[in-house]
């Protein structure tokens, strides 16, 4: 199956609402979310598509209570080892946006360890966006320009952002239920098709995606301009 979207980013909400209903901490909520992460990069990976940017710690979300905090950073450290022989696999090459700099220097490490090994790799690139906020990049980028003394056009800044290696988004998703972008690739966001959807992320199907891909072939985009 092929669709012509490029790139996706997926806003991956509502882990702990999915583990208090059955019951359980948010950290379990997080597991099962960790679990979907590794199926829908699976399924971009089949569908061709070129880029999947998921936001999966924010620069917020250091607010949260100490142990959750230090739950996800475990997480995505044991995410990252286990899942390198399934991005070796499916010749899927392993990004990352955002300012590495908190993080330990163990998951450092894994990153690192990961974007080398997978580095050649030419099918779907999964970018995940790590202590990231559009705000954030932005400031970032601004300095980069006045560092350099490039006059900040839209294309330099564009050009400076951590996702420029990784091209345009052509979608974004958000589960959960909520209906806003978080600070998840704003100037990004200008021209990119919208999906909300209230199932909660442990619980997004291949089903709801591939609607959600389909629904985005009958989109119009006129990028400000009028029709054909
Ligand atoms: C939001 O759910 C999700 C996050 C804060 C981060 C996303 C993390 C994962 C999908 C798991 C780990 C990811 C990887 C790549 C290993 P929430 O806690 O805000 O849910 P709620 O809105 O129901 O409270």
């Amino acid at each position: 199956m092929n669709f012509s979207c490029q790139h996706i980013g997926i806003i991956m909400d509502g882990n702990g609402r999915w583990a208090e209903r059955r019951d359980k901490n948010r950290s379990f909520g997080h597991e099962a979310g960790a679990q979907k992460v590794r199926e829908i990069t699976q399924l971009c990976s089949r569908f061709g598509i070129r880029y999947l940017t998921l936001y999966a710690f924010s620069t917020e979300n250091w607010k949260r209570p100490s142990l959750e905090v230090s739950f996800l950073m475990q997480l995505m450290t044991k995410y990252l080892k286990n899942e390198l022989p399934l991005l070796i696999e499916n010749n899927i090459r392993f990004e990352t946006i955002g300012d590495l700099n908190p993080f330990s220097s163990a998951l450092k490490k894994q990153i690192q360890l990961t974007k080398e090994t997978t580095a050649h790799h030419t099918g779907l690139t999964q970018v995940l966006a790590l202590n990231y906020g559009a705000h954030d990049e932005m400031i970032r980028a601004i300095n980069r320009l006045r560092e350099y003394d490039i006059t900040p056009t839209a294309e330099q800044i564009e050009n400076h952002l951590d996702t420029a290696p990784f091209g345009k988004i052509d979608m974004i998703i958000r589960t959960g239920g909520d209906i806003r972008l978080s600070n998840f690739l704003l100037w990004q966001a200008a021209y990119a098709e919208l999906f909300f959807t209230s199932t909660l992320w442990p619980d997004f199907s291949a089903d709801e995606f591939m609607g959600i891909l389909e629904n985005f072939e009958l989109r119009e985009r006129r990028y400000g301009g009028l029709n054909g």
